[in-house]
Formats: C-alpha cells, sequence, structure tokens
C-alpha cells in the first residue's frame, strides 16, 4: 500500500513496486488520478487497486488499513508517503497550520503503522516505509511545523522498528532531499536551479530515485536492515 499515490514521489514508489511485482493498493483523496495510474500499471502487466482515503480523518486511516486487509487477504509493506507543507517562519506559523501538518504528516503514520502491525505480524512478514525529509534531520526555516513532522517520523519509526522486531516486521525511514515534484516546482524556477547548484550531485532528485530506496527496503533481501534512515539527496546531507 501506498499512500499520497496519485502523483510526485509517490507515483513513483507505486509504480516501481508494481513492477517489482507487488499488486499495490493506491491511495489518495480523489480516485480518478489513482484510476489513471491503475491503468498505466496494468497496462505494464502489473497489478493495483485503487482506495481513497483522506489521511487527515484518524478514523479513516483504521478503515482503510482494515478493508485492505480484508479484501486482499494481507498486508505486507506499508508506504507512508503522502505529505503536505503549510509553509511559514515560525512567528507568522498559525496553530491551525502547525496542527494540520502534524495531523497529516505524523499522526496519520501513526494510525496506519499501529493499524498495519497486526496483520503484518500475523504474516510474520512487513515492511513499513515512512517518508520523511532531510528537514526532519537538518531543519529548515519556515517549516517548523513541517521539520517537527518529519524529525517525529524518525523518532517513532525507530521505536517501530524496535517493538516489532522480532515479528519479522522491519520499519525504515527514507529521507528525500530537494525532488523534483509539484510539491517543489510551487517554489518557482530560480529557487530550483539555484538549489540544483548547491546539491554535490548537481542536479535535483527524480520520483524514481527515491522509489529504488524503496523498492530496495521492501525487498526480502532487506530484512536485516531495520530502523534506519535512508537519506537520498544527492549529498546535500552527509
Ligand atoms: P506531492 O504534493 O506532489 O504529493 C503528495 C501526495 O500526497 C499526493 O498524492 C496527495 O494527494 C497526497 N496527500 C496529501 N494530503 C493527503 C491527505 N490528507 N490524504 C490523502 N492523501 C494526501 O508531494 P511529493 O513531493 O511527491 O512528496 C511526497 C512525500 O515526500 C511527502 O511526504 C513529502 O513531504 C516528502 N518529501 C518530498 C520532497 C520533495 O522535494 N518533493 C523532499 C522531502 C520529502
Amino acid at each position: 500500500m501506498v499512500t499520497g499515490a496519485s502523483r510526485g514521489i509517490g507515483r513513483s514508489i507505486a509504480t516501481r513496486l508494481a513492477a517489482d511485482g507487488h499488486r499495490v493498493v493506491l491511495v489518495a483523496r480523489t480516485a480518478d488520478p489513482l484510476e489513471a495510474l491503475k491503468g498505466e500499471i496494468e497496462a505494464a502487466g502489473g497489478s493495483a487497486v485503487v482506495s481513497t482515503c483522506d489521511l487527515a480523518d484518524g478514523s479513516a486511516v483504521n478503515e482503510l488499513i482494515e478493508s485492505v486487509v480484508s479484501d486482499e487477504g494481507r498486508l505486507d509493506i506499508l508506504v507512508n508517503n503522502a505529505g503536505i507543507t503549510r509553509d511559514g517562519l515560525m512567528l507568522r506559523m498559525s496553530d491551525e497550520d502547525f496542527d494540520v501538518v502534524l495531523n497529516v504528516n505524523l499522526r496519520s503514520i501513526f494510525i496506519a503503522c499501529r493499524a498495519a502491525a497486526r496483520p503484518m505480524m500475523r504474516g510474520r512478514f512487513g515492511r513499513m516505509i515512512n517518508i520523511s525529509s532531510v528537514t526532519g534531520l537538518i531543519g529548515n526555516p519556515g517549516q517548523a511545523n513541517y521539520a517537527a513532522a518529519k524529525a517525529g517520523i524518525i523518532g517513532m519509526t525507530k521505536t517501530i522498528a524496535k517493538e516489532f522486531a522480532s515479528k519479522g516486521v522491519t520499519a525504515n525511514v527514507v529521507a528525500p532531499g530537494f525532488i523534483r515534484t509539484e510539491m517543489t516546482e510551487a517554489l518557482g524556477a530560480g529557487v530550483l536551479e539555484e538549489a540544483a547548484k548547491r546539491i554535490p550531485l548537481k542536479r535535483l532528485g527524480e520520483g524514481d530515485d527515491i522509489a529504488h530506496a524503496v523498492s530496495f527496503l521492501a525487498s526480502e533481501g532487506a530484512g536485516y536492515v531495520t530502523g534506519q534512515v535512508l537519506t537520498v539527496d544527492g549529498g546535500m546531507v552527509c
């Protein structure tokens, strides 16, 4: 299951996991872009189902996981990718903008991982992969809410890793740097060009760069890797 699969990084992750041979549950708020992606995955010989959910609604997140497990019989890989920004300098950031970002970017992941843990333990196999950000490691002016959520993901995932390791369930974080998606395109071409110059690998990342990291962490071969933060940022933070 991949949240935020309708576009950007989530779309790339879902496409990659489908190419790896997984049946993928595509999650976002609206069905149309997910149906289009399902069509693309099937045309390439893969398998996908669509499930709409507003992750800001905790009970809907619980229901989502329950319905996936009851419809599919199992849930092996949970990729919590969906995320939002409500940027603003600390002194001007409203309580609402703090709360909504924490709710969608952190609380929904807590609820999804908690709900997925039982079925994964029953199957003695699970891969929880949570998408954080380099902002969660080093902070970023204008993103106190986002940085708090993304750093929270890291502490929470390390805890999940310790709690479920003996049950065959791993939990890891991927921390992307500057990735070319609609989220970053909103910053404007000038900002992106300047950002690319400061990245040691001299380019912005692509969704596929993140998808390959997720593909590894989701694989059978990554079974001895848990509680880790895999930074995929072209060398920005090293
Ligand atoms: P995006 O804005 O292009 O896509 C976000 C996805 O999340 C969309 O599919 C959207 O429908 C979904 N989503 C948002 N709120 C939702 C909600 N309440 N319920 C259900 N779905 C919801 O973002 P992008 O760039 O693809 O980012 C994906 C993840 O990677 C996010 O968690 C983001 O914070 C993280 N990230 C992105 C970076 C970048 O440079 N683009 C850098 C570091 C982290």
